[in-house]
């Protein structure tokens, strides 16, 4: 067994301690993006874990970000909620970013909710959209898988042509449609930031199919994958519109507080969205 393998089976070990006095069956997570931490509200019957307190688990330094796990019950179903993500910017190793992929793995999680805040690209976005994921781009210039395959969590080789669950992608247009909460659908393009994006960039992403563009994401559901999660789905809050020809500044606080400002409708749709999954 690997020195990361290990890591990840104490970092388990040390949560499923915790479900198990609480009798908990956790098969859900939902990992919270930039400004949209306010879903654990809806969390009853909390039991908080600061990253810290979890052996080995990398810990965040981003503002917005709270940076703990928080295991209970959203509409009575067991969830397992991590507020704050590690980025790459933050000079995590891809490994770092995707170890609490891992640990949910290990703890039999089999369904991912991944959400974010973007920066929307296609035109017909407008800032405080919800884009359903339908599939992204790997421009992080390296890849979480790679090194040494640990056979037991996955293929060499993993499949990505359903990166995001078409089922899941399906049953969340068709909630929003019921909730009345207007959503887009499209194609997430990770790069690694912290800088934001040049015109030309956008210009670039724009001609090679991508509808928005992140700093994260990509390399926790790409580790989801391989891990054989069963249920992907994505959701990117559009925090700020670019067009690649007009000057258009972004910065992170208008990021956070377009996400915060977004934040009701996207609890609804998250939390609707997994009242209607039976999984
Ligand atoms: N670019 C990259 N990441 C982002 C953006 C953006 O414009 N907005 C929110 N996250």
């Amino acid at each position: 067994m690997s020195e990361y393998q290990k890591k990840v089976s104490e970092a388990a070990d040390y949560v499923k301690k915790i479900i198990k006095k609480n009798s908990m069956k956790i098969k859900t997570a939902v990992i919270l993006g930039s400004g949209l931490g306010g879903l654990v509200e809806s969390v009853k019957d909390k039991h908080e874990i600061p990253y810290t307190e979890i052996p080995h688990f990398p810990v965040s330094t981003v503002k917005g970000h709270g940076g703990k796990l928080i295991l209970g019950k959203l509409d009575g179903r067991d969830v397992l909620v991590m507020q704050g993500r590690f980025h790459f910017y933050e000079g995590y190793h891809m490994r770092e970013v995707t170890f609490p992929i891992r640990v949910m793995s290990e703890l039999k999680i089999t369904d991912l909710v991944v959400t974010n805040a973007a920066g929307g690209i296609n035109r017909n976005f407008k800032v405080g959209d919800l884009m359903i994921i339908t599939d992204h781009l790997n421009f992080f210039g390296t890849n979480p898988l790679i090194g040494p395959n640990v056979e037991e969590w996955g293929p060499r080789f993993p499949d990505m042509s359903e990166a995001y669950s078409k089922n899941m992608i399906e049953l969340c247009e068709k909630t929003a449609c019921d909730e009345k909460i207007r959503v887009v659908k499209g194609v997430y393009a990770g790069f690694t930031g912290p800088s934001y994006e040049t015109p030309a960039e956008i210009r670039f992403l724009k001609t090679i199919g991508a509808d928005a563009v992140g700093m994260s994401t990509v390399p926790e559901v790409i580790v989801a994958r391989h891990a054989g999660f069963k249920n992907i789905l994505g959701i990117s809050c559009i925090t700020n519109v670019t067009n690649g020809e007009t000057k258009i500044e972004a910065t992170h606080e208008e990021v956070v507080e377009a996400a915060s400002g977004a934040s009701e409708k996207f609890i609804r749709l998250v939390r609707a969205t997994l009242k209607n999954h039976k999984g």
